[in-house]
């Protein structure tokens, strides 16, 4: 059976079995929210050569060599040498700038890193306010931006969603690694963008969208927007008009989530090249594969982002 070291602890495993739940199951304090291998929640470190590739495949080279490993995504196959992280001392301090309650569900936080984070916009990263709470949440900002800046959905039973709007401007948080798939190729300078959006799935969304602009993109951008039909309109109403005011080539659709079915049934492509991105809960990610294929787009040419929460 192989041995995980925790510091003093020495517990056996069986073999094969996920390191997640083992280190749980021995009452370790290991944080976790998608357990789907997308968010870095569940970050430990072991020293180089134990973790299983598929742990470390989504961290980035500079990750990988200082040992760090999703534990939802190891099974353990070999002895192990755990460090459990501690955002404390592993992520990086911030301070929370700016706080808008935009209404009872949806907040907007701005917090400034203690020294300059490099991202690309549309990835995310975890917020931490304390060794146990933390949760990924998507970039809202550019690098360009003195802040960084998310959108947070907030949820009636969710433990980050109480504490969160608990704090207030100048409270620290830690923050961990950007991370994630999402965001703008160069690649794609000639080719359309239809960017598809559920509730706060806007925040990278709308971010690659700038960068895109930032970046001289020439084809159209094509923004979509469906949000809850109890919201008062999209919360970003007026940045994206602006935005469409300032660039020919943006366009902003702002629906209610009541039309997503109606919306994607008149789903037509600028040109077969159009890349898609699609971003928001796991049902509207479910909800648009079928008509984005039927609409003529490949798998390759449509990159999704699900916001898998902890218990969804
Ligand atoms: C890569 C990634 C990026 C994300 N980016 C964002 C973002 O920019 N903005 C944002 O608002 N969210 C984002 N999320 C989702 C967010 O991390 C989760 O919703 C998170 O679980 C909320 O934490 P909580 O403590 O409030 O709720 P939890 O304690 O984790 O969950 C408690 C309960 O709240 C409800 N709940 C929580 N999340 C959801 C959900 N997404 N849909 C439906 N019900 C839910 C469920 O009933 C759940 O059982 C992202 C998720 C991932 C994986
Ligand atoms: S990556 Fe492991 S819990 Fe999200």
């Amino acid at each position: 059976m192989p041995e995980l070291r925790v510091g003093p602890l020495t517990l056996e495993a069986r073999s094969g079995a996920n390191l997640l739940d083992t280190l749980l199951a021995a009452g370790l304090p290991v944080a976790w929210s998608c357990r789907a291998g997308q968010c870095q929640t569940c970050l430990v470190q072991a020293r180089p050569g134990q973790a299983s590739p598929a742990s470390t495949a989504p961290l980035t080279a500079h990750q990988q060599q200082a040992g760090w490993l999703l534990s939802c995504q190891c099974q353990v196959i070999q002895d192990m040498d755990i460090h459990l992280h501690d955002p404390a001392s592993d992520g990086m301090g911030a301070q929370l700038v700016y706080k808008e309650n935009i209404s009872p569900t949806l907040l907007i936080i701005r917090v400034k890193p203690d020294r300059p984070l490099r991202y690309l916009p549309g990835q995310h990263m975890v917020l931490w306010l304390h060794a146990q709470l933390g949760r990924p949440y998507s970039i809202a900002s550019l690098p360009t931006d003195p802040y960084l800046e998310f959108h947070l959905r907030l949820h009636s039973e969710g433990a980050f969603s109480a504490e969160i709007v608990k704090l207030v401007v100048g409270d620290r948080l830690a923050l961990g690694a950007p991370g994630g798939h999402l965001s703008y190729d160069m690649e794609w300078q000639d080719r359309p963008l239809l960017l598809l959006a559920g509730g706060t799935g806007l925040a990278p969304l709308q971010a690659i969208a700038r960068e895109a602009l930032r970046q001289g993109h020439d084809a159209p951008i094509d923004l979509w927007h469906w949000h809850s039909d109890a919201d008062d309109g999209c919360y970003m109403q007026a940045r994206l008009l602006q935005l469409a005011d300032e660039h020919a080539s943006f366009s902003a659709h702002l629906h209610k989530r009541s039309t997503l079915e109606s919306d994607l049934r008149q789903l037509r492509l600028a040109s077969r090249s159009t890349m898609a991105l699609v971003c928001g809960q796991p049902g509207f990610i479910e909800q648009l594969r079928k008509p984005l294929f039927m609409a003529g787009l490949p798998a390759r040419q449509v990159l999704d982002e699900a916001f898998i929460s902890r218990k969804a």
